[in-house]
């Protein structure tokens, strides 16, 4: 997401820059968030650790927040935005999921920062299936929970932190967007191997198989979002059908 959003402030004609530890910016340690921030009008925080326990998920996203919120204050930072998931915080849903007690830990440290903040919350996005896909891929098959949500395009999610970065500290502390459907990310998973083996020679279909995990809110219904959260209209087959570009 980092990178999608750079390039669209970029287009819009902003001045922006990426800061991650392949530019040895790290904010864990904290190491080059001062000469990254220096002159900035607004940070964009799209960090992200790849962790299921809830341990690891909050010690990143507190340490990180911590580190992003002091070096912002230190360069004048005027407005910051951090992205989150939709439902993270609820309780029901995040006892079950480790990393979304690290997006609670994340929203809370931003909202408590002093500086004018945006918290972006999206529902999962489309390019999840086929990150699922190829973790839970074991050669010829698939083994996926299912998992009912809403999905969304992530470039209409890139556009949404792009809008409120434009806004400045003018623009809303909570802004959410969802996709236009609930669907399963399972079945989403399946037309994603079928599309693939269609365009890609090197990526033969896998047979997906999905089963149900009873009593985790979660992954029954936990995601979708409430009334009243706007969607992007994309779904997921004119996204892949436009060559997964919204
Ligand atoms: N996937 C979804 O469906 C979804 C939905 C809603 C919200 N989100 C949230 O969106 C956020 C971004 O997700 P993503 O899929 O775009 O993540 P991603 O592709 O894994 O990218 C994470 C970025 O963080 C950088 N990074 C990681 N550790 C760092 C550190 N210690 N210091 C500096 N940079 C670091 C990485 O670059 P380097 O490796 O170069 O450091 C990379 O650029 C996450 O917080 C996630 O919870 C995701």
């Amino acid at each position: 997401m980092g990178g999608r959003v750079v390039q669209l402030l970029l287009k819009a004609g902003h001045e922006s820059v990426a800061a991650s530890r392949s530019v040895e910016v790290d904010a864990y340690t904290g190491i080059g968030l001062n000469e990254a921030f220096a002159g900035a009008d607004g940070v964009v925080d799209c960090l992200n650790v790849n962790t299921a326990r809830a341990k690891a998920s909050v010690d990143f996203y507190d340490t990180t927040a911590r580190h992003v919120i002091s070096a912002a204050q230190r360069a004048g930072v005027g407005h910051l935005v951090c992205l989150s998931i939709v439902n993270a915080r609820n309780p029901q849903v995040n006892k079950h999921m480790g990393l979304y007690q690290g997006k609670t830990a994340q929203e809370e440290r931003y909202q408590n920062s002093g500086i004018p903040t945006t918290i972006v919350r999206s529902t999962q996005w489309f390019e999840l299936a086929e990150q699922l896909l190829d973790q839970m891929r074991i050669g010829p098959v698939a083994v996926i929970p299912r998992m009912q949500c809403q999905p969304v395009a992530a470039d209409a999610v890139a556009r949404l932190i792009v809008s409120a970065v434009e806004l400045g500290p003018e623009a809303p502390a909570k802004v959410e967007l969802a996709g236009p459907e609930p669907r399963d990310l399972a079945t989403l998973a399946r037309l994603m191997s079928r599309r693939n083996a269609v365009l890609h020679e090197h990526r033969p279909h896998a047979r997906v198989f999905s089963f149900p995990i009873p009593g985790m809110h979660a992954l029954n219904g936990g995601l979708l979002p409430n009334a009243g959260v706007p969607t992007d209209p994309t779904t997921f087959e004119e996204w892949l059908l436009n060559g997964k570009i919204a």
